[in-house]
């Protein structure tokens, strides 16, 4: 089993809980690998549709990678650090095949607010501040910040965020789109129950194909819009399409197999 991770289930939904307390949820090279070990599970796993991310405790998300761990790099070892923890766990998850939100409840600093980033949707509690504080330690985000925070709150917002290194509010992250929703710390997780418990009502085959189409949107070199019509066709062969637009028909709910 994990030694830095909480998994657990509420029907469909998997959660897992970064578990490292005592350093604020910081990424140390064991959490990342079990990170991606529990999501490649959780996406190879047909008893889960969606998965949810948070910290443990109340105070952070997690508060980015473990600085101890890189302190003595250099620029080979660096590059390693990015492309190993992009490759293996931040690409991995917004390219899944299920729908993941983030519940950030605390400090999403760093690689902690890269891993927000690379979720499908974001909703943080009141008290959660995020930020991207790697100028300030002589480096730049390297877990797909400079990207994905553009990609989400424009060129002009990502670079005051990264430049200032400054941390921002809830409400900050709601106004500018960083987030999708504020709720207090007590109704997060029902929040994010919640609204995933309304994708997982949805045909799985469809919400993948969503999430290829949308994501190839900010793909350099991917054309959006043939994937789109790619997407879409498949749908078409699916067992799902004919249970959806029966349903329809026959005015009663669908039952949806995944299939
Ligand atoms: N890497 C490694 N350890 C971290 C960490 C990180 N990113 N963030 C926090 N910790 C550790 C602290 O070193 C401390 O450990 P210790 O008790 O063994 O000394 C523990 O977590 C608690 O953090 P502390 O700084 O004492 O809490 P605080 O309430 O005073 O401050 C923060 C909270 C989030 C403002 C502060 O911890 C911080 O600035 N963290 C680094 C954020 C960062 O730069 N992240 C980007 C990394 S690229």
């Amino acid at each position: 089993m994990f030694q830095n991770l909480l998994i657990d289930y509420n029907g469909r939904i998997q959660h897992i809980i970064i578990n490292r307390q005592s350093k604020l949820n910081a990424l140390n090279k064991a959490t990342l690998a079990e990170l991606h070990t529990a999501i490649y599970d959780a996406f190879h796993n047909d008893r889960v549709g969606g998965i949810i991310i948070t910290g443990a405790g109340e105070k952070a998300f997690v508060a980015g990678a473990d600085i101890s761990e890189f302190a003595s790099f250099d620029s080979i070892k660096g590059e390693q650090l990015a492309r190993n923890g992009q490759n293996l766990v931040f690409n991995q998850i917004e390219n899944g095949n299920k729908p993941v939100i983030a519940a950030i409840n605390g400090f999403a600093l760093g690689g902690g607010l890269e891993l927000a980033l690379a979720c499908h949707i974001r909703i943080a509690s009141e008290n959660a501040k995020m930020g991207l504080p790697e100028v300030g330690l002589g480096l730049i985000p390297g877990y797909g910040g400079t990207q994905r925070l553009a990609q989400l709150v424009g060129k002009g917002k990502a670079l005051e965020i990264i430049l200032t290194a400054d941390m921002v509010t809830a409400h900050e992250a709601l106004q500018i789109g960083l987030v999708n929703h504020v709720v207090s710390q007590q109704d997060l997780l029902a929040r994010a129950e919640e609204i995933m418990s309304r994708i997982l009502l949805r045909a799985p085959l469809a919400i993948e194909a969503a999430i290829t189409a949308v994501n190839a949107s900010m793909q350099t070199g991917a054309d959006g819009y043939e994937t789109e019509i790619e997407n879409f066709a498949k749908c078409f062969n699916t067992d799902d399409f004919k249970e959806g637009v029966t349903a329809f028909l026959e005015k009663r709910k669908p039952h949806f197999k995944a299939e």
